[in-house]
């Protein structure tokens, strides 16, 4: 029991359902409630979302589903204030919603750019912004930032996800110092290639596109969610409690080539 008693909001978790290819959130969500946490699952995708959160309460853990765009003020704060009335108080968030777009700088639209942006630097720093008072009202909390090793280095594609990525990174480290002296500690946590439902169009049906993974990472195999979920879990528990600021790279020794 890691997370005993810990209110945590979970964004992009809805692929957490039995049976299903998983997601980070999706295996995070399931993973802290098997932990103690009450687990409130968030998305954009709600029968799936209802579903994982269902499959939760079946197993005997506590968890519900709010739909949300992480893109949106309004929904931020209503999603926070309807967690700390149904459980309470607020410890942890983890900012996990994403979504990629594979293209060169010169293919990169203007709306392209600006829809990572919003998803991901925007998303992060809403839910940063708005979790904090209630985690100063819990004294202290977790914040858990997803980034990406593509947030740490460049590739062939991909322009406004690194960016948004590489934005996440340093939004980070910038709360990090600012809240820790209440306690409120803020982490990234840095994907390598894994098998999800936002990468599986590509490994299940993009010639070479497997391979291409593979040979950039040196134990050999795909991460899945499960790899990072465990990471999750470590910094929302307070194992963690001496470490903020950091980034917690779990990508099978690709980024230290
Ligand atoms: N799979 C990988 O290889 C990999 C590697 C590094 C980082 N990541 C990052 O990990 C995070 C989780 O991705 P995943 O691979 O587990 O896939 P996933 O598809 O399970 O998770 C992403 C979830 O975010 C939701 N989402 C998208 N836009 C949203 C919005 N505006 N508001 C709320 N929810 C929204 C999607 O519906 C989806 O359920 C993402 O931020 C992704 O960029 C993934």
């Amino acid at each position: 029991m890691r997370l005993e008693n810990k209110v945590a909001i979970i964004t992009g978790a809805a692929a957490g359902v039995e049976g299903q290819l998983m997601g980070f959130g999706g295996a995070a969500a399931r993973m802290f409630a098997r932990e103690g946490a009450k687990v409130v699952l968030t998305d954009i995708k709600e029968e799936m979302g209802e579903t994982a959160a269902a499959q939760i309460r079946e197993n005997g853990g506590d968890a519900l589903f709010m739909p949300q765009d992480v893109t949106s003020e309004a929904r931020w704060l209503e999603v926070i204030r309807e967690t700390v009335a149904r459980y309470g108080k607020l410890d942890v968030l983890v900012n996990n919603a994403g979504t990629g777009a594979r293209y060169t700088v010169e293919e990169t639209t203007v709306a392209a750019w600006d829809a990572q942006m919003d998803v991901h630097a925007k998303g992060v720093f809403l839910g940063t912004k708005h979790a904090i008072p209630e985690m100063r009202n819990a004294g202290g909390g977790s914040i858990i930032n997803v980034s990406s090793i593509y947030g740490l280095v460049g590739s062939p594609t991909s322009t406004a996800y690194h960016a948004a990525k590489g934005a996440i990174r340093l939004f980070t480290k910038s709360a990090a110092v600012q809240y820790a002296g209440e306690k409120i500690r803020v982490n990234s946590v840095h994907p390598g290639y894994c098998w999800t439902p936002l990468t599986d169009p590509g490994y299940s049906h993009e010639e070479g596109r497997r391979d291409w993974s593979l040979e950039r990472i040196p134990l050999g195999r795909l991460g899945n969610a499960d790899d990072i979920a465990h990471g999750i879990v470590y910094l929302a528990s307070d194992e963690s409690s001496f470490v903020t600021g950091a980034e917690l790279v779990i990508d099978g020794g690709t980024t230290a080539q």
